[in-house]
């Protein structure tokens, strides 16, 4: 099956997904949409209140935020892939709690292998823990870590940075290091396919 095809059916379970309680309270879920060949995908979250209108991640102020950092490094949303850890809007957009986290992760995780990106900038302190438990965003933000046979780069949340100017700057400077870390990601793993088996392409369960 080509790749657009095994994404629709990700994003089928995902918008017909009852696993977790936030089924009750969303208007549409937002399975995270992109370029599906991008060595780059951005995680964030859980939808907003835009977001869950539209069926669609980041499309509010901090996807207008994130749009903007992107055109920093010449990239668009197209470019790249953008999704949530959490697919369906937490009501009155509090944390998600650890059911619904661990409910909801391996729809993620599905999207992650189907795209197969080098590099994943995480978004925020939840995208963060996603992958590497206990990590404490206010330490890791700006530095890339191996995750598997990948890469992760961590740092803030874009909303985090509409609400502080010093975060913005923070955010502005780290994110324009992205194809930088990207380069390095790429010579990273390469050097590590010389030494050891990777587990690339391995297959997709939905269930
Ligand atoms: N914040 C997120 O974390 N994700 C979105 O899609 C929008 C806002
Ligand atoms: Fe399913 Fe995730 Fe939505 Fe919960 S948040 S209903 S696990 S898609």
């Amino acid at each position: 099956m080509k790749k657009e095809e095994l994404a629709a059916q990700i994003a089928k379970a995902v918008v017909s997904c009852k696993k977790c309680r936030l089924c009750k309270t969303r208007k549409n879920a937002v399975p995270g949409e992109g370029n599906l060949n991008s060595a780059v995908i951005f995680v964030g979250e859980a939808p907003g209140q835009n977001e869950n209108d539209q069926g669609r991640p980041f499309v509010g102020r901090a996807g207008m935020l994130l749009a903007d950092l992107l055109s920093k490094i010449r990239l668009s949303r197209s470019d790249v892939w953008i999704g949530n850890v959490i697919k369906c809007r937490p009501p009155d957009n509090r944390a998600p709690m650890v059911d619904e986290l661990r409910n909801c992760s391996m729809y993620l995780e599905s999207q992650i292998k189907l795209i197969n990106p080098k590099l994943i900038v995480t978004l925020g302190r939840f995208a963060l823990e996603h992958f590497v438990k206990d990590a404490k965003i206010s330490k890791e933000h700006g530095v890339a870590q191996v995750w598997k046979d990948r890469v992760i780069y961590p740092l803030y949340h874009p909303a985090a940075a509409l609400r502080s100017p010093q975060v913005a700057a923070v955010l502005e400077k780290e994110f324009k290091k992205i194809p930088r870390v990207l380069e390095e990601a790429r010579e990273m793993l390469k050097e590590d396919s010389r030494s050891s088996k990777k587990d690339n392409g391995a297959q997709i369960s939905l269930m």
